[in-house]
């Protein structure tokens, strides 16, 4: 067992630590104070290669492996999940799946540009009333011969106004059931496409987050991704991957919160000595870092069996659950350590505490995590 990282991950990891300080944090409570997308540092994201990093070069991307992608995301979520959530549904959700399941022109066509980040995708699946519950797509994808007629609406859809290119999961023979689902590549700006509301959130103030509306949009027949029925494995299939780079956010988000619960301890006096000097607080220091380390391990694990071609499925609902669980702890936590302090917005730790919670709700709840674990346990 080798726990070391090589050369390439450690220069990974320095690039993204040092993205996060001088770009992302530089007006990170002010973007998530005004909801603001970071659409600068999404943008310079895209130009170093961190949009697409795991697609191979021939598409734009950087080639690089799952581990490197994770160490990133951990890097990038310490200061800024509204921007990391952006490199993760790019690279886990978006060009993941076109990668390996697109044919070569999709790929030429759409993979290429948002790999390299010239532009950058969303993943439609959830509905108002199909969020865990997947199969049950009211969205319609109508075979009409040389295209398809899709209506229906999306929700909660990260990059819903910023992306370019939809990928968009929808039933077309409902007596089919789930194997009557189809996946489909959707143009923003094709005709009859609507983006609904920005929602109001809790925390990723900062992310794009919408409904989309489809009213008669045609969407041509070569867009879709797949034989025909296959959408529904395309999806469960692309969300497996995306659980590792969400759970590698909630890990980052964790010890972004630790750091400075533990930068403050070392400076902030009570009782005539700097806290970290009272066992009150050496102990919350000790159980942080120990759940991060935990968190931290699982993430590695299920990266590395991505790595080496080896069954994910339950490593990456395993490392999702237990980093989220993890990232809303220790943020709690951090708050407590930092007293009044943590309480305001000028200490970052309640915003970490905010973005810690949808951790636990997207790309699959922590229930979602748990039926996929318990099947895997029974089966
Ligand atoms: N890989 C490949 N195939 C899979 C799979 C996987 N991980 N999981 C299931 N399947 C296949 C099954 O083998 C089955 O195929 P067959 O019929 O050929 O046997 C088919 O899919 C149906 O599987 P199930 O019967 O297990 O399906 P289910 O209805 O019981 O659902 C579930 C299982 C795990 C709960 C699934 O519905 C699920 O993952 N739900 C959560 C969806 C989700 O993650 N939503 C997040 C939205 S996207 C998002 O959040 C992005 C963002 O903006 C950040």
């Amino acid at each position: 067992m080798n726990f070391e990282l090589t050369e390439e991950h450690l220069s990974v990891q320095q690039a993204a630590r040092d993205f996060a300080q001088t770009e992302l944090l530089p007006g990170v409570i002010e973007r998530d104070n005004k909801q603001e997308f970071p659409a600068e540092q999404i943008k310079k994201l895209g130009e170093l290669g961190f949009l697409g990093m795991m697609v191979d070069p021939k598409y734009g991307g950087s080639g690089m492996d799952t581990v490197s992608y994770v160490l990133a995301m951990e890097e990038l979520s310490k200061i800024d999940a509204s921007a990391s959530v952006v490199v993760s549904v790019n690279n886990s959700l978006v060009c993941w799946g076109l990668e390996n399941f697109g044919n070569e022109e999709q790929k030429q066509k759409y993979l290429v540009p948002m790999a390299s980040g010239k532009c950058h995708g969303a993943f439609l699946l959830s509905e108002p009333e199909a969020g865990s519950d997947a199969t049950s797509q009211s969205t319609t994808a109508v075979d009409m011969g040389d295209h398809y007629l899709l209506n229906g609406t999306k929700n909660w859809i990260t990059n819903g106004n910023t992306a370019t290119y939809y990928l968009v999961i929808a039933q077309t023979d409902v007596e089919k059931k789930h194997k009557g689902i189809n996946a489909f590549i959707v143009e923003k700006n094709t005709p009859g496409v609507t983006v609904g509301k920005k929602e109001d959130k809790m925390g990723i103030r900062g992310s794009d987050t919408h409904s989309i509306m489809f009213q008669d949009v045609k969407v041509p027949k070569e867009n879709r991704i797949g034989e025909d029925g296959f959408g529904f494995k395309f999806a469960m299939k692309t969300l497996t991957g995306g659980r590792i780079g969400i759970a590698a956010q909630a890990l980052g988000i964790a010890s972004g919160a630790y750091e400075l619960a533990l930068a403050y301890s070392k400076q902030r006096k009570a009782f005539g000595k700097e806290i970290m000097h009272h066992q009150a607080i050496q102990f919350k220091l000790a159980d942080m870092a120990t759940q991060i380390e935990a968190a931290r391990l699982l993430v590695m694990k299920a990266a590395w069996l991505k790595d080496n071609h080896l069954d994910y499925n339950m490593a990456g609902s395993m490392a999702k659950v237990f980093a989220s669980e993890v990232a809303m702890w220790v943020t709690t936590e951090a708050v407590q350590v930092h007293g009044g302090y943590g309480f305001v917005k000028e200490y970052h730790v309640e915003r970490l505490m905010r973005d810690a919670k949808i951790t636990q709700i997207y790309e699959g709840t922590s229930e979602v995590q748990r039926i996929v674990i318990s099947r895997e346990i029974l089966k």
